[in-house]
Parts: C-alpha cells; sequence; structure tokens
C-alpha cells in the first residue's frame, strides 16, 4: 500500500507512532470485539482462548482473563469464566450442566433469583427442581432422586444465614455420582474453601466484594479440576458461555481488578464492624435473634467455626414480635447511614426488610432485617442504628 493514503483511510488504518516501553502498575484495559487473525487459515471462532489464543472478543480480552486468573488463583481452582453478573454465573452453572429429564435440588435459603430461575426457566425447559431444609446435611441423601445430578449450596444462605454442613452434603451428593455447586459470594471466594470441602464448581457475584464500591455487575464461575468425576464439566461450562453469549465488558473487568487490590483491607474491615454491631445488636431490648454465622445464635454457627477462616459484612436480624411491619419499616425509614439498597460489599452501609410467610421458612414474618456493615465509622453506625430504634415507638 503507498504511503500517500488518503486522510480519510489514515483516520482507520495510521501510520502514527508513539514510544514504546510504558510501564505502569495497572492491567490496561483492552477493549475489542473483533480480534485480528495473521492469516486466514488461521481464523477460528473457539471459545477456548488458554487453548487456541485470542479469538473473538465474547471470550475475553486479556483484561477479562487476568481477573479470571486472579479469581481462580484465590479460590485456588482449575479456571474461572467471567459473566456479566452474579445471576448470569449461576444460571451458566445451571444452563451447561443440565438437561431436560434432570433433577437439580436447592436449598430453601438460596439466593431468590436462582430460586426464580429454577421454578420458572429450568421447568420450562424440562428439568426437575425440589429444594431441601439448609440443614439438611449428610440426610440431604433423602432427598435425591434417581436423576439427580446437581445440588446446590449456598453457604450461609441468603438473608436468613444458615450455614450449611457442606463437606456432608458433598459426600452424600457425589455418593449419588451429583456435582456440586456452590454461591461463594458471602465469603468473597477468600473465607470458604470451597473445593477443599468437596465442592465441584463455585460461582461469585464479583458485584459485591471484589467490585467492592458498588459501581460494576461482574460474575464468575470456577471449576475444581479440567476433569470432574470423569467429566469435562470446564468445557461444557465453555462451550455454553459461548452459545448464550454472556460477554463481560473489559472495562468492568478493570475496576473489579482494580477492586481486587484493596479486597484484603476491605474485607477485614467490614468483618470488624459487622461483628461488633451484631454484638451490640444482640444486647438491645428491640432484638429477638441475631443471625450472623460468627454467633452462636446464627443456624449452623458450628460449621462456621469449623469451616471458615473469616465472616463478611453482611447479616440479618429479627425484631421482637411486638415490631408490627409498619413499625419494622418506620425503624429502617428512620436510618440515615444505611441506605436501603440491594447489592452489598460496597463502602456504604446498607439495609433491607424481607418477608417470610413460606411454610417452609422459618417464621420471621415480616420482621427481619438484613444489614451490611460499610468502611463508615463503627460508632456513628451504632448511633444511626440508636437513634432509628428511639424513633419507632415501643
Ligand atoms: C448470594 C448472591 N448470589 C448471586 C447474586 C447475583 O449477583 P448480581 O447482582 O451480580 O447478578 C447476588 C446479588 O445480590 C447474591 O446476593
Amino acid at each position: 500500500m503507498p504511503d500517500n493514503k488518503d486522510w480519510k483511510t489514515r483516520l482507520i488504518h495510521s501510520d502514527a507512532v508513539v514510544p514504546e516501553g510504558f510501564e505502569s502498575l495497572v492491567t490496561p484495559v483492552y477493549r475489542g470485539s473483533t480480534v485480528l487473525f495473521p492469516r486466514a487459515a488461521a481464523a477460528r471462532d473457539q471459545w477456548n482462548q488458554h487453548e487456541v489464543g485470542y479469538t473473538y472478543g465474547l471470550y475475553g480480552t486479556p483484561t477479562n482473563l487476568e481477573l479470571a486468573a486472579r479469581v481462580c488463583e484465590l479460590e485456588n481452582g482449575f479456571r474461572t469464566i467471567i459473566t456479566p453478573g452474579g445471576q448470569s454465573a449461576l444460571s451458566l452453572i445451571h444452563l451447561a450442566l443440565l438437561k431436560a429429564g434432570d433433577h437439580v435440588l436447592l436449598p430453601e435459603s438460596i439466593y431468590g433469583p436462582n430460586r426464580m430461575f429454577s421454578n420458572h426457566v429450568l421447568r420450562r425447559f424440562g428439568v426437575d427442581v425440589s429444594y431441601y431444609p439448609p440443614d439438611a446435611g449428610s440426610s440431604i441423601a433423602s432427598f435425591f432422586k434417581p436423576n439427580t445430578t446437581l445440588v446446590w449450596v449456598e453457604s450461609p444462605g441468603s438473608v436468613t444465614m444458615e450455614v450449611q454442613d457442606v463437606p456432608a452434603i458433598a459426600e452424600a451428593a457425589h455418593r449419588h455420582g451429583a456435582l456440586v455447586a456452590l454461591d461463594n459470594t458471602w465469603a468473597a471466594g477468600i473465607y470458604f474453601d470451597a473445593f477443599a470441602h468437596g465442592v465441584d464448581v463455585t460461582m461469585q457475584a464479583l458485584t459485591k466484594y471484589v467490585g467492592g464500591h458498588s459501581d460494576l455487575l461482574l460474575g464468575s464461575v470456577t471449576v475444581r479440576d479440567q476433569k470432574i468425576h470423569d467429566r469435562t464439566i470446564y468445557d461444557r461450562l465453555g462451550e455454553t458461555h459461548q452459545c448464550l453469549g454472556f460477554a463481560a465488558s473489559p472495562d468492568d473487568c478493570s475496576l473489579a481488578l482494580r477492586g481486587m487490590k484493596t479486597l484484603a483491607v476491605r474485607l477485614k474491615a467490614v468483618e470488624q464492624s459487622a461483628l461488633e454491631l451484631a454484638q451490640w445488636l444482640a444486647a438491645r431490648p428491640e432484638v429477638e435473634l441475631v443471625l450472623h454465622p460468627a454467633l452462636p445464635s446464627c443456624p449452623g454457627h458450628e460449621f462456621f467455626q469449623r469451616d471458615f477462616t473469616g465472616a463478611s459484612g453482611l447479616f440479618s436480624i429479627v425484631l421482637q414480635k411486638r415490631f408490627s411491619k409498619d413499625q419494622v419499616h418506620a425503624f429502617v425509614d428512620a436510618l440515615q447511614l444505611f441506605k436501603i439498597g440491594y447489592s452489598w460489599g460496597g463502602v456504604t452501609s446498607l439495609v433491607m426488610t424481607y418477608d417470610f410467610e413460606s411454610p417452609k421458612r422459618p417464621k420471621y414474618q415480616h420482621r427481619l432485617v438484613r444489614l451490611y456493615t460499610g468502611l463508615e465509622s463503627i460508632a456513628d453506625l451504632k448511633a444511626d442504628v440508636e437513634q432509628a430504634f428511639a424513633r419507632v415507638p415501643a
């Protein structure tokens, strides 16, 4: 091509040069849908870029793959796939590992939208879905059916915080030939070593602690090994990820890589604040029960002590029976530092109310309040709760 290209062509095919040799501490944001091939014969559309090299932006640019590799390293897994959010991570696991006619078992305490996905999507595609009590332990075997192929665990469970006996459940599931999937978001993939406790595949909402600043949505799916019980789980996840088109933004991955650098100090800070607030709340006359895994009042506390290396910033309380629904709402509305909103794991303290009416769930009804402690001063957080209680007449 002559070097007298028209300026319009130069806008696309420039000969401009910049100095080389820039080195910084930060992973560059590689954006890109199209990936260039050196020769026609080298072009292919294959998801497994660890084996065939980069082929298409959908499967991740180097920024996405670095985040994946770092999550995988922290979880001691074989490989991680990044998804556009925690919800897509958990639906990827379902869709990759189940087929019509299979049976999937989930704890009653599973994250609500996981239940919704199972009930509304999986059932529509002919998957048998049922639930087991989160405290089942090895007695989970009585819930198996001949076609049970996947068992979910989430420990502690969403909102009601039951800590599960994951090793006992995993052992029973494996004896039955089923795989075990864990939602490891609460422990940030750090405080519970899933693969050492028998889990086969984990997911996390990186939206929470890894992101850490409430400004992105991302998820991860990590597999324990290349082959699990003679099955190539990773290949099924990769192929399904390609078919579903679950592309994650490199910009969000870059923010998550930044968040990851301060994960240790943020986790430690929210752990300390949450624990101090939970202990303080346990002594308050307005509170009937504190559901914090590190306190004996939390169902499954003994498994927390046995299996976890730390706690994070999310826990729930149950207010005394005298609190009407309106009074619970008045208490929550009176909070000033705790903001009302979903998706915890950032720097801001959050609060949310829940209603438990289902016969198979604990009888907390409207009195359950979930709290997340952020990075504010613990003295100010306690003062905020105290003034909010004072605004609700006894
Ligand atoms: C336990 C748990 N799993 C999964 C998710 C889904 O994550 P995302 O909001 O990134 O889709 C959430 C989000 O609230 C969660 O709390």
